[in-house]
C-alpha cells in the first residue's frame, strides 16, 4: 500500500484491461481495476482508500437499502489530442452532488475527497479512457447510508465511492418518445432536482410501459395538469421552435440542473439562437408542429450527451421528424465534443486536466 497525501492506495496485481475492448463498449457494463472508497462516521470522513474494484460486504439492515438514502453523479473523462486525460465540468457535478446530499439529509463530501479522489483515480486508470468518437470513461461518484438499523431517520454513517466505467454511446439511434400522462417523475416540493436513486427507481415503470408500446422513453409532464414538460427519460430536453430554443426552467425544483443542459444553453447562445428557460406546454408544442416551426427536439445528459428525438406521441397525435435534415443539435454536439476531446480550445473553463 502507498500513501498519497491523505489517500491510501492499494493497486491490483494484474489489470483486467488486456481482456476488454474499449470500442463499442455498452454503457455501465465494465468497470476499471480500482475504486475509491471512504466512510463517514462520528461526523467525520475517514481516510479515503483507492483499492481494487471489489464487492462490498453490507448488513441486511443497511439503511440505504430500506429507505433509499442514496445519491449519485455522472461525469465523463476523455483523452485530448495528445492522449492526456481531461474531465468535462466535474466541479459542476461536485456542487450538484452536495445539493443532492443536503436534500436527502446526507453529509457534504469535501472537495479534497470528491475532486482529489476523482483526479487520483483517473490518473491511475488513464489507460481505460477510450479514444473512439462518442466514447468516454464514465465516472460514477455515489454515496449511501450505512447505519445498520431500520428506524426511519437520517443515517449517522455513510459510504462514498467512485467507480469508473469505459463507455460507448448511450442511445444508438434517434429516439421515439411517449408523452407520459399517467405517471409523474417529480412534483414541486419533492426532490426532482436531486440526483437521488429513488428518482430513477420511480421512473422505471413508466419507461417499461413505454418500451412495451415500442417507445424508447417517456416525456415527463408536470404532476398537476400533465401539461407542462419536465424532462425526457433521464435527460433534460430542448425544443427548437422557429429560431428559439426552449427548455423547461429550473425554478420549480422538479428538474435536474443538468451540466450538459447548461453547456447546451451556452453553446446555443454562441451560435446565435435565443434560448428561453420557461414552462412549455404540450399544446404549444403541438401548435408549433402544426405550424411547421417545431424544427428539432433533443435530450441532453452526461450519459446520453445530445440525443435526437425523431418521434413524439401525445395521445393519438404523432409528431415525426426527419432528423437527417437537422443542423442545430448536431452543431451543438460537434462544438461540445470538440472541447471534450481537445480539438478546439476550452474558452469556457469547462475542462479539468488530470
Ligand atoms: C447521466 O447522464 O449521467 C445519468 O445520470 C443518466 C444515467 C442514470 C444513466
Amino acid at each position: 500500500m502507498e500513501a498519497v497525501a491523505d489517500f491510501n492506495i492499494t493497486r491490483v496485481e494484474k489489470s483486467k484491461l488486456a481482456g476488454i475492448s474499449l470500442e463499442n463498449v455498452p454503457f455501465g457494463k465494465y468497470f476499471t481495476d480500482h475504486m475509491l472508497e471512504v466512510d463517514y462516521e462520528n461526523g467525520q470522513w475517514k481516510t479515503p482508500q483507492i483499492v481494487p474494484y471489489q464487492s462490498l460486504q453490507l448488513a441486511p439492515s443497511l439503511a440505504a437499502i430500506h429507505y433509499g438514502q442514496s445519491i449519485f453523479e455522472g461525469i465523463k473523462a476523455y483523452k485530448d489530442q495528445q492522449g492526456n486525460p481531461q474531465v468535462f465540468r466535474p466541479q459542476d457535478n461536485f456542487r450538484r452532488f452536495n445539493i443532492s446530499a443536503a436534500r436527502m439529509q446526507m453529509p457534504a463530501v469535501p472537495a479534497g475527497i470528491f475532486m482529489e479522489g476523482m483526479r487520483l483515480l483517473i490518473d491511475i486508470e488513464r489507460n481505460w479512457i477510450p479514444e473512439a468518437a462518442n466514447h468516454a470513461l464514465y465516472i460514477r461518484p455515489f454515496m449511501f447510508a450505512t447505519d445498520e438499523a431500520i428506524g426511519v431517520r437520517p443515517s449517522e454513517k455513510y459510504k462514498f465511492l467512485i467507480i469508473l466505467s469505459p463507455t460507448g454511446p448511450y442511445y444508438a439511434a434517434p429516439m421515439r418518445i411517449y408523452v407520459e400522462e399517467k405517471y409523474v417523475r417529480a412534483v414541486e416540493g419533492g426532490f426532482g432536482y436531486a440526483k437521488a436513486a429513488g428518482n430513477y427507481a420511480g421512473a422505471l415503470l413508466a419507461s417499461t410501459e413505454a418500451n412495451n408500446k415500442d417507445y424508447d422513453q417517456v416525456l415527463w409532464m408536470d404532476a398537476f395538469e400533465h401539461k407542462y414538460v419536465q424532462e425526457c427519460g433521464t435527460m433534460n430536453v430542448f425544443f427548437i421552435i422557429g429560431n428559439t430554443a426552449v427548455t423547461p426552467g429550473l425554478e420549480s425544483g422538479t428538474i435536474l440542473d443538468g451540466v450538459t443542459r447548461d453547456s447546451t444553453i451556452v453553446l446555443l447562445k454562441e451560435m446565435g439562437y435565443q434560448v428561453e428557460e420557461r414552462s412549455l406546454s404540450i399544446d404549444e408544442i403541438m401548435a408549433a408542429y402544426k405550424e411547421g416551426i417545431l424544427n428539432e427536439i433533443f435530450g441532453t445528459g452526461t450519459a446520453a450527451t445530445i440525443s435526437l428525438i425523431k418521434e413524439l406521441k401525445y395521445r393519438d397525435f404523432i409528431m415525426t421528424f426527419d432528423v437527417d435534415t437537422w443542423t442545430i443539435a448536431p452543431e451543438v454536439k460537434r462544438r461540445m465534443d470538440a472541447i471534450k476531446y481537445g480539438l478546439e480550445p476550452d474558452t469556457h473553463g469547462w475542462i479539468f486536466k488530470i
